[in-house]
């Protein structure tokens, strides 16, 4: 197993910091090769600027229509980015921990999926049918995701009724909208909740609880996130009304 393991926090010694080793110890105690992209650490720089985009060099028109936004076309792609890119394409599995702030991740992890995920590489890829292959499907497809998340809330309010929203709500943008969009299957989130107030004790029950998700990280059934293509959609990508009949928001694109 190549494991890609993405970490954003600005403290190695913090609770996120420790579980962050403990993971990726774990793993290559049970034989998994690991990478690390421990975007503090690196310095990452998290903001796309007009170089990135690779579209206004040449140009003093104001927008006059579609263009591709895409420097990946012109080869242009920085260095930093394309490291990045070689790393996902060993990778057959990708964590990505962070720390829950203010109901997302961290910017300078945003960052690293504006950059990163680029059109080309990441998604934009054409199925034989012409049709474009995305949610399930396409650049990325094979791989394994999985999120670790530490919260400061309590477990009971992020949960169903929580005043939080859910955490399958919270991730969705990015387990839906990136992780399962560019294709990749996406394992249920661990997500350790009151990390800011945890006691020793509870360290070493998340830590055990880490190391046991990435026991079975090759056999762990994915999130049922509906396939694009797989007929649950009609022509605007809107569900077929007699699926989650009644119902709407995000849990309708679970197939269960
Ligand atoms: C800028 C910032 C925003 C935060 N927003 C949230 C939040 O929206 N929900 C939440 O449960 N905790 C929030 N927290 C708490 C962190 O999730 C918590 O401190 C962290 O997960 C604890 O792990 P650590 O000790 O490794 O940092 C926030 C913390 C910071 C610094």
């Amino acid at each position: 197993m190549n494991v890609l393991w993405i970490f954003a926090h600005p403290e190695s010694r913090s609770f996120g910091g420790s579980l962050r080793d403990e993971g990726v110890r774990a793993l290559r105690e049970q034989g998994a090769e690991v990478r690390e992209s421990d975007l503090y650490a690196m310095k990452w720089n998290p903001v796309v600027d007009a170089d990135d985009f690779g579209s206004a060099a040449g140009s003093d028109r104001l927008f006059v229509g579609p263009t591709s936004k895409t420097a990946l076309l012109t080869g242009e792609l920085s260095a930093d980015i394309r490291a990045e890119h070689e790393k996902l394409a060993w990778a057959d599995t990708v964590i990505v921990q962070f720390p829950l702030w203010w109901y997302g991740m961290p910017a300078i992890l945003k960052g690293w999926f504006d950059r990163v995920f680029v059109k080309g590489f990441a998604y934009g890829v054409q199925r034989p049918d012409g049709r474009t292959a995305r949610y399930g499907e396409g650049a990325l497809a094979g791989k394994r995701a999985m999120v670790v998340l530490t919260t400061g809330t309590s477990q009971a309010a992020i949960g169903p009724r929580g005043i939080n929203g859910e955490v399958s709500e919270i991730l969705f943008p990015l387990q839906h909208g990136a992780l399962w969009y560019t294709g990749m299957s996406v394992l249920p989130p661990l997500t350790i909740c009151g990390a800011d107030r945890a006691s020793a004790e509870q360290y070493d029950v998340a830590a055990e609880a880490l190391r046991e998700r990435l026991r079975t990280l090759s056999t762990q059934d994915p999130i049922p996130f509906r396939h694009q293509n797989g007929g649950d959609y009609d022509d605007n990508l809107v569900l077929r009304d007699d699926l989650a009949p009644g119902r709407r928001g995000m849990g309708v694109h679970l197939d269960v």
